[in-house]
């Protein structure tokens, strides 16, 4: 009997590419957003980044999908997709950013996918909360951390993608097992029918094809927890090398700002221009952005949009006239209400995590 292919609301298949993204690898998907997509407040699906660390499962059936749910609970419980939707929805607007994303600015280089500025995006997700699930489960005190583990194919030796969050964050009103993205059944690229939806937190902490939550008294100790997702406990020089024990895992994004447009190398005919990007800050809020026109010398205001919501970036803009033709450094810089500033330098690491240097474009103006 042929498999029964069930990806509910699922828009056609995305040939890698064909909607305008970036594909920075094919074997394993992962596509990045062009710049010029981040002109909308919540990203649409198929503008959503993707970023798979192996196979997406080939076959799944929401009928028979189960999640189960054990460890330090008192009933380990196993639930359907239809037991899911009659719980109560609560729906969370999260900008969802890959701890790697602006990889490929670090200097030096490090290896690792050579995103650029496009790992991330915007979107509604719904679903019941993680804390709703434990509770039912009779969450033991014992429980100090919350595994997931998703259905990704596993390609030969490679280790799953089992990681795991600290009980207080599993906890927390705001964090999901979402079944909806942007009003619609998650798609198969970004995890359905149910992944984890940590919000304000790197990308990987929101596990996709959920299948498996185990309540554990330790944070869980596999590959894509140690040495995976770690930042140095303390700042290293440029290409230094990192004892691994001196490290901690990464939780929350940086504050950080990108500039849309103009592109990076822009030749403009006219000498006014619209200066707009995006700007997020994790589980903090973004309280301004500034521009700089002139390679970093003056700073200017920009205005914020009116859309927002915690955990959701904050679309910006700045008309600018050029006072003449020329070559021009347009430099993007956020601050947020914890007061963190993006810094001239981002804190230089092996894995290239959470760069988040003041966001550079050169431009040339014609006219
Ligand atoms: N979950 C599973 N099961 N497998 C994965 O490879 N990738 C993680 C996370 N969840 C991943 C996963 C990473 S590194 C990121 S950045 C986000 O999913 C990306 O989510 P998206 O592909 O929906 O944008």
């Amino acid at each position: 009997m042929l498999p029964r292919f069930t990806w509910a609301d699922e828009p056609p298949v995305v040939v890698p590419g064909e909607a305008g993204m970036i594909v920075r690898s094919a074997r394993f998907l992962d596509l990045e957003m062009p710049p010029e997509f981040f002109d909308s407040w919540l990203t649409p699906v198929p503008h959503f980044f993707v970023r798979n660390h192996m196979h997406e499962p080939s076959t799944l059936d929401a009928d028979e999908w189960r999640l189960n749910i054990a460890g330090e609970v008192k009933k380990p419980l196993t639930l359907s997709l239809k037991d899911l939707a009659k719980m109560e929805l609560h729906t969370v607007t999260n900008t969802l950013e890959c701890a790697g994303n602006g990889r490929a600015f670090q200097q030096p280089k490090v290896p690792g996918v050579q995103w650029q500025r496009g790992a991330v995006g915007t979107a509604e997700f719904t679903g019941p909360r993680l804390r709703y699930l434990l509770q039912r489960a009779g969450l033991k005190p014992t429980g100090k951390h919350v595994m997931f583990r998703g259905l990704d194919e596993i390609p030969g030796k490679v280790p799953p993608f089992i990681r795991s969050i600290p009980i207080e964050k599993a906890i927390h009103a705001d964090t999901l097992v979402a079944t909806r993205m942007n009003g619609t059944s998650l798609a198969r690229h970004h995890g359905f029918p149910a992944r984890a939806l940590v919000p304000g937190w790197i990308g990987a902490a929101s596990c996709k094809w959920l299948t498996e939550i185990k309540v554990l008294d330790h944070e869980f100790d596999g590959n894509f927890m140690k040495p995976g997702y770690r930042m140095p406990n303390h700042p290293i020089s440029p290409g230094g090398e990192v004892n691994p024990e001196d490290t901690h895992p990464l939780t929350a994004l940086e504050v950080k700002s990108v500039i849309a447009q103009p592109g990076d190398g822009s030749n403009l005919k006219s000498r006014s221009l619209k200066i707009r990007g995006a700007a997020w800050a994790g589980e903090a809020a973004v309280t301004r952005v500034e521009i700089s026109t002139d390679g970093g010398t003056t700073w200017r205001g920009a205005r914020l949009g009116s859309q927002q919501a915690r955990y959701a970036w904050r679309l910006w803009e700045f008309d600018w006239h050029a006072p003449k033709a020329g070559e021009y450094t347009i430099m993007s810089r956020a601050t947020d209400d914890l007061g963190r500033s993006q810094p001239q330098a981002a804190a230089w690491n092996p894995s290239g995590y959470l760069f988040n240097a003041i966001d550079q474009v050169n431009i040339h103006v014609a006219a």
